[in-house]
């Protein structure tokens, strides 16, 4: 996968859980960026990793050995005609944070996502979010609109933008996301 500069890009395994839990606790706890207020269990997000990871990556960044962060994708809408439509995350732990890091997550989760057969990716963005939003930017998502005071977090109300990144155009009528090639 992708190495850059000691950053190595590999599957998440069950033993990353407990580093994934850290690094999302504290966005949770610290910032807007998750919507969450209720910290993950190990457990919870490891049934996640479990239900999921065959057929959408799972991916970490580890620096010197340690997870420094984490992307993955997920389903938009479990209604049948939405298979082909995928939602990413990433989450890096603050210390790794504007170091090229989420690029390198972000590229090798894309050029799986588009190997496998998926027509676009979708995502998510509380406001204010500057740092994400440019990295999705930099990927070529689109702000399509935003929902306006979506939510009330840390005192005061937040609006989310929807952004989609479409890969290329699928035969027609399109096969199947093919599962994840490990
Ligand atoms: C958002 C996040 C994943 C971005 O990853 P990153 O490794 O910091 O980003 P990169 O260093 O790869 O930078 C990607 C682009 O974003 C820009 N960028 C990064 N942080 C930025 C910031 N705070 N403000 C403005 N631009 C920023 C970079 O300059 C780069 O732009 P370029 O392609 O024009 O050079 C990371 O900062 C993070 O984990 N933030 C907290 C959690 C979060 O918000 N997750 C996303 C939830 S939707």
């Amino acid at each position: 996968m992708n190495t850059s500069d000691a950053v190595i890009v590999r599957f998440t395994q069950v033993g990353d859980v407990p580093a994934i839990c850290s690094i999302l606790n504290h966005h949770i706890a610290e910032s807007v960026a998750s919507f969450r207020t209720e910290p993950y269990g190990v457990e919870e997000w490891s049934k996640q990793l479990a239900a999921h990871s065959d057929r959408y990556p799972y991916l970490v960044a580890e620096v010197g050995g340690a997870v420094a962060g984490f992307a993955y994708a997920g389903p938009w809408n479990p209604k049948q005609a939405y298979a082909w439509t995928t939602e990413s995350t990433v989450y890096l732990s603050p210390d790794h944070q504007g170091r090229g890091i989420g690029s390198l997550l972000y590229e090798e989760l894309f050029k799986r996502l588009e190997q496998q057969g998926f027509r676009s990716v979708m995502a998510q963005i509380s406001q204010p979010n500057p740092g994400s939003e440019a990295l999705h930017a930099r990927f070529g998502f689109k702000l399509l609109g935003s929902i306006r005071d979506a939510g009330h977090k840390l005192g005061s109300w937040h609006g989310v933008g929807i952004w989609q990144k479409e890969f290329g155009l699928l035969a027609d009528p399109p096969v199947p996301p093919t599962p994840v090639e490990r």
